[in-house]
């Protein structure tokens, strides 16, 4: 072997690779193409004519040591996470396990609702949870005495017994929001609005102290009942399915003549029973005289559901109180 080729072979031997820096190093000096192999390679043309075949051989053993010494070294690294930077920086490691977040299942509803109502042409409204008399109740033509004013019902943050317009309350329902959409703007309204409600009413598998509603309006000139009816139908048919049993009953609200309930079948034909799943009607005149909208000039529809209730039936879900305890193994199934 040549001085040269001798010389390259011992160093490629004796040269240490414990890292990643030093495999690197180890390949820039021997094994790159201004590497002292290739350079081994170069001095060829030197090499009289009859040793050139013998050097050939010599070169290519340097070279095929390198080569296989910077394989090895380099899958031993490669397997061998502590021997290089820390077991943080290696890739092959499986992952932690890692818990994705999802949507509560009554945001997933009310998602559906709204996406819903934004295919018939509502937007959305909002309004503020905490309320004065005059937007939950007054406007709405609850008389002065109506049971639904009562302490059992509402939640009063004040309450004034000689001046009922200086009450306030937590909403007992979104209706509220109607008033101010109306009063802050010029028919024609088109809208519906979500949120929070509150009611003072003992806790049990079927109601809470809160829940939320969505509330529908639709205030225009010659708005009729069938409109209404055929909106909540279409509602039904893309929340429940196109197969829903449906109907509707009259009912009575205060804010609205006539008024409705509508209740959808649930469970199979023998055991099943109907469910109410919302409150509706002709927005009633007195309302729109609240507002400043002439009630012969213009006319409308307006809704109230319970997202909680739908929820209930859309997951079946037997206790309310489920979807506000926070429990991961619950929450966890709705995906
Ligand atoms: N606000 C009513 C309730 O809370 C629901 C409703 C809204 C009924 C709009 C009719 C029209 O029960």
């Amino acid at each position: 072997m040549t001085d040269q080729a001798s010389k390259v072979k011992e160093d490629v031997l004796n040269f240490t690779i414990e890292n990643a820096e030093q495999l690197e190093a180890f390949r820039l000096r021997f094994l790159s193409r201004k590497g002292e192999v290739p350079a081994l390679f170069g001095l060829m043309g030197k090499i009289p004519a009859d040793q050139r075949k013998a050097y050939g051989q010599q070169v290519n053993e340097v070279k095929n040591l390198a080569q296989d010494k910077f394989d090895s070294k380099k899958a031993e690294l490669e397997t061998d996470s502590t021997a290089s930077a820390s077991a943080r920086d290696d890739i092959s490691l499986p992952p932690a396990p890692f818990n994705t977040g999802r949507l509560h299942p009554l945001s997933q509803s009310l998602e559906r609702i709204q996406e819903v109502f934004l295919r018939l042409g509502f937007t959305v409204a909002e309004g503020p949870e905490l309320e004065d008399d005059f937007h939950n109740f007054t406007a709405l033509n609850f008389p002065p005495e109506h049971p639904a004013r009562d302490m059992q019902d509402t939640f009063y943050i004040r309450k004034d017994d000689e001046d009922a317009s200086r009450d306030l309350l937590l909403r007992t329902h979104t209706s509220p929001v109607q008033i101010r959409l109306m009063k802050n703007g010029k028919p024609p309204f088109r809208a519906i609005m979500p949120g929070r409600v509150y009611r003072n009413e003992s806790i049990t598998a079927k109601s809470y102290c809160l829940f939320h509603q969505v509330e529908g309006l639709y205030v225009n000139k010659g708005v009729t009942f069938a409109e209404l009816k055929e909106t909540l139908i279409m509602f039904a048919e893309l929340v429940f399915g196109k197969d829903v049993k449906y109907q509707i009953r009259p009912s009575f609200f205060p804010f609205t003549e006539p008024s409705l309930e509508m209740d959808i079948w649930w469970g199979d034909e023998k055991t099943g029973k109907w469910l109410e799943i919302m409150g509706a009607g002709m927005v009633h005149p007195n309302v729109l005289k609240a507002v400043d909208i002439d009630p012969e000039v213009y006319t409308g529809f307006a809704f109230g559901m319970g997202v909680e209730r739908i929820t209930m039936l859309r997951y079946g879900i037997d206790d309310i109180r489920l979807l506000y305890d926070n429990d991961m193994r619950f929450l966890s199934q709705f995906r």
